[in-house]
């Protein structure tokens, strides 16, 4: 026994992924979110419990079979989200936020379903959420931070601003316009970057293949 098993990479380690989209409530029935899947968050969970890490899952609203041999905690809003991800933070050693965060939330959560006595048009009144990538930023010690980053244009620059802006060790970027990437679908194609720069340009590949190759690079 043992002889034939090779050292798994994340053996050890504690790896926190949030995946998924926040659901921001504005009645009890009703609420604002977002395209993601949880697709990428779930196949970098299975990876990493692949590699031998201790996984915990933080996931919003999700359209994706759900990761195996994980710790999943489920969360609604953006608020909720950085409740769970506080205090799972400091025990961790590996943090990959690849959640759909909400940038706003209505103002006002009606606890009574809104009935439409307004007239002809409804205001809905929004407000910032706290962004969760950049509170752990300052808060890290020697956590190892791995950002998103989902944009349609100038990727590389939005990227490596995030990446400093919110204190992250590397910033994973897609390209949310081209075929084959992005929210919804079951491939992606991801640039890795640190503060150097470019760390690696994946070409269009299966979410397992890429989130297996990240959690290579991020291992290192
Ligand atoms: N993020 C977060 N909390 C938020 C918003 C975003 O933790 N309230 C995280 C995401 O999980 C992702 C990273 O920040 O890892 C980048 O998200 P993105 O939406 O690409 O960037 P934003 O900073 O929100 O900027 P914008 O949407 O304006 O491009
Ligand atoms: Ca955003």
């Amino acid at each position: 026994h043992g002889w034939l098993t090779l050292p798994k990479p994340l053996q050890g380690k504690k790896v926190l992924v949030t995946a998924g989209g926040t659901i921001e409530r504005f009645d009890p029935v009703r609420y604002l979110t977002n395209d993601s899947s949880g697709k990428m968050g779930f196949a970098v969970a299975e990876a990493a419990r692949e590699m031998g890490a201790d996984v915990t899952v933080i996931a919003g609203r999700t359209s994706a079979v759900e990761p195996q041999g994980v710790h999943l905690i489920r969360v609604e809003s953006a608020e909720q989200m950085l409740q769970a991800v506080l205090t799972e933070f400091d025990e961790s050693d590996i943090v990959i936020k690849a959640a759909a965060v909400a940038d706003y939330r209505p103002k006002i959560t009606h606890h009574q379903k809104l009935k439409k006595t307004g007239g002809d048009e409804l205001v809905l009144e929004l407000e910032r959420t706290t962004d969760i990538l950049e509170t752990i930023g300052k808060r890290k010690t020697d956590q190892v931070i791995v950002g998103f980053a989902a944009e349609t244009d100038n990727v590389e620059g939005y990227a490596l601003d995030k990446l400093k802006r919110k204190n992250c060790d590397f910033i994973v970027a897609n390209d949310v316009s081209a075929e084959g990437a992005g929210f919804n679908g079951d491939t992606n194609i991801i640039s890795i970057y640190n503060e150097q720069g470019l760390v690696e340009r994946l070409p269009l590949m299966s979410k397992q293949a890429a989130a297996q190759r990240l959690l290579q690079i991020v291992a290192q």
